[in-house]
């Protein structure tokens, strides 16, 4: 099998101002293009190349090149699907779950952009489930929260901290993008993602 770059529900002005254009579409065109080829090109000829992107990123010793590369077709799939420039509010049964696993949902979101705003270098921050408990984390590189190596949650919304996402517009202020980002989240997406992991 082989990956495909999948289309944005929307433009990529769409969600101007706090993700400009010019970065959506480099981000997209370019960076996720990129992984999604390199990856096709990495599994060619080996065990991997009949396995789906989960049964990929949960197998053990993973070469480097389909480590990489299929983290980062997966993370930017997942981030893409949780953006909205018209974002739906979380149901009453979703902020529950957030009160009850982060006593408040202003402490989640900002246990969130503390792991966003602190984890050096590249990678991303998560929101995960597993086994119906939500916990947060960060991963370094493209990696992913699915891998042997990671927390053991199912991610359901994910934040890309690498300067490719942010620079353009923010320069090197990743506490403002990270501020902008909670203006795009489409929570329905999150709760239904949180449904799916089950
Ligand atoms: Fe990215």
């Amino acid at each position: 099998m082989s990956f495909t770059l999948p289309n944005l529900n929307y433009s990529y002005d769409a969600l101007s101002p706090h993700f400009d254009a010019k970065t959506m579409e480099i981000h997209h065109s370019k960076h996720h293009a990129g992984y999604t080829n390199n990856l096709n090109t990495a599994i060619i000829g080996t065990d991997f190349e009949n396995k789906n992107i989960k049964e990929i990123l949960t197998s053990p010793n993973l070469p480097t090149s389909i480590r990489n590369n299929g983290g980062g077709y997966y993370n930017h799939c997942l981030f893409w699907e949780i953006l909205s420039p018209n974002p739906n509010n979380a149901s009453s049964d979703f902020m529950n779950l957030i009160n009850k696993n982060f006593k408040s949902w202003d402490s989640m979101q900002e246990e969130f952009s503390k792991a966003a705003g602190t984890r050096f270098g590249s990678g991303w921050a998560w929101l995960c489930s597993k086994d119906g408990t939500l916990s947060i984390c960060s991963t370094p590189n493209q990696d992913n929260p699915l891998m042997l190596d990671g927390c053991g949650g199912i991610p359901i919304l994910g934040l890309d901290v690498w300067e490719h996402a942010y620079y353009l517009n923010y320069q090197n202020r990743r506490p403002d993008y990270i501020k902008a980002f909670w203006n795009l989240v489409d929570w329905s997406m999150v709760e239904a993602k949180y449904q799916a992991s089950l």
